[in-house]
């Protein structure tokens, strides 16, 4: 057996007096993809947080590449090599999206030319402010941002919610072939389809704890699974 890329164990963490997090485990290997589902206000996002470093664990470890991290500093955890495509997207209003892709850029990473081919759309909008963006313009580029600094692990917090179908298909498409090519995935979804058909394995938090865990082909049999998961 050989250890996993991301090792988080017994991960605690807390909002002010609010124990949002009670003991997270789960393991993405290299190269696998991992589903992390649940209901609104599970602890999905506080968790990729926490791995991230933007939330600071009060307990438990992160092992990232064998090595502790739990605690570090947000960009000492992402020049170790795991990207974070968070929630908001994090666009800079007054940055042009080419500079958006050059500012983090980093040796082994995606350059420009292979961005544009994946998302011609950031092509045809490379002078343009992420200001003026639409939705799926900015989570593409908040994706192929991650991707010009190297990742080896890339967190992905609901990349494709609030898009239009068209796009959905495109971030999805995108998805595929960053498996295709062996980038280890921790994906929050809430397409239910598309994580059990794109993910080796599945992990369901509910109020701050796992509730299940397991192969996707396992979900729908899964009772506790489906009462953790409706709503
Ligand atoms: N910045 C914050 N301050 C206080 N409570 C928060 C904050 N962010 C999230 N929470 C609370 O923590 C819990 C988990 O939130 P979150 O991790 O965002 O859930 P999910 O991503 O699964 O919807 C929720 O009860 C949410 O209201
Ligand atoms: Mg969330």
């Amino acid at each position: 057996m050989t250890a996993p890329l991301l090792a988080v164990s017994g991960l605690h963490a807390h909002y002010g007096p609010s124990h949002v997090l009670q003991g997270i485990d789960l393991a993405v290997p290299a190269g696998g993809v991992v589903a992390l589902l649940g209901r609104n206000g599970a602890g999905k996002s506080t968790t990729l947080k926490a791995i991230m470093g933007v939330v600071r664990p009060s307990a438990g470890s992160v092992a990232f590449a064998g090595q502790a991290i739990a605690g570090e500093a947000t960009d000492r955890v992402a020049r170790r090599g795991i990207a974070w495509v968070p929630e908001t997207r994090a666009i800079f209003p007054s940055l042009s999206v080419e500079e958006h892709l050059t500012l983090a850029a980093r040796r082994g990473g995606w350059g420009l030319d292979r961005i544009y081919d994946r998302f011609p759309r950031l092509r045809e909008r490379r002078r343009s402010g992420g200001g003026t963006l639409s939705g799926g313009e900015q989570q593409m580029l908040t994706i192929a941002r991650a991707m010009t600094t190297a990742p080896r692990l890339l967190l992905l917090d609901e990349p494709t919610e609030g898009l239009a179908p068209l796009i959905v298909e495109e971030i999805e498409a995108m998805l595929r072939s960053l498996k295709a090519e062996g980038m280890a995935l921790l994906l929050v979804e809430q397409n239910l389809a598309f994580a059990l058909a794109f993910a080796d394995h599945v992990v369901l938090i509910g109020k701050g704890r796992v509730r299940w865990s397991g192969p996707p082909a396992d979900f729908h049999g899964a009772a506790e699974a489906q009462a953790w998961l409706a709503v």
